[in-house]
């Protein structure tokens, strides 16, 4: 109603301009809240390690990070190295990349965010939920023969 309205003042404005009504935005104008799940998803924890076949990126469950304290897992975001002590960054693995390069730039709380969903609010469940999306997936061009 209010848009409706408002687009009529702005065709009346213009006189004999243009009067289409401008497009809807393309979602609702208040995000859904930034959740640890949403942050999951969204900096491709959940696409790399349960969405993509493992021939072509072989990461472990995310339940490893059940396993993680938060000071461990905000040092294996920032920089790479596991709970072990192990440098992806200079075995030159993905993991190690991403983390310097991309997951560094989460700020405390959205680490501590994905940290506490991974640890509660992750299931194995869930996992093989994501897992079985792979096989209703397009094959990736690169493994086309
Ligand atoms: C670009 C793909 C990619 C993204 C994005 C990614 N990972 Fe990984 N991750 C991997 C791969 C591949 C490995 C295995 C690397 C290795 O063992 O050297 C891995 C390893 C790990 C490990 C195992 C560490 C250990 O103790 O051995 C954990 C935990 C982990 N990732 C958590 C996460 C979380 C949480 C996120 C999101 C904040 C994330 N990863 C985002 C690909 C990715």
């Amino acid at each position: 109603m209010h848009r409706g309205l408002s687009g009529i003042t702005f065709c009346t404005a213009l006189a004999l301009g243009a009067c289409s009504t401008p497009a809807p935005p393309p979602q609702a104008s208040t995000p859904p809240p930034i959740t640890g799940e949403r942050l999951a998803i969204i900096v491709g924890c959940v696409n790399c390690h349960h969405q993509t076949p493992k021939e072509i990126l072989n990461a472990p469950p995310l339940l490893m990070v059940q396993a993680y304290s938060l000071p461990e897992f905000t040092t294996l975001l920032r920089t790479g190295v596991t709970r072990a002590g192990r440098d992806m960054y200079a075995q030159g693995s993905v993991m190690g990349i991403v983390a310097r390069e991309q997951l560094a730039h989460l700020t405390d709380d959205e680490i501590a965010s994905i940290h506490a969903y991974l640890q509660t609010g992750w299931t194995a469940e869930r996992a093989a939920r994501e897992e079985a999306k792979i096989a209703t997936f397009p094959p990736p061009t690169f493994m086309k023969p």
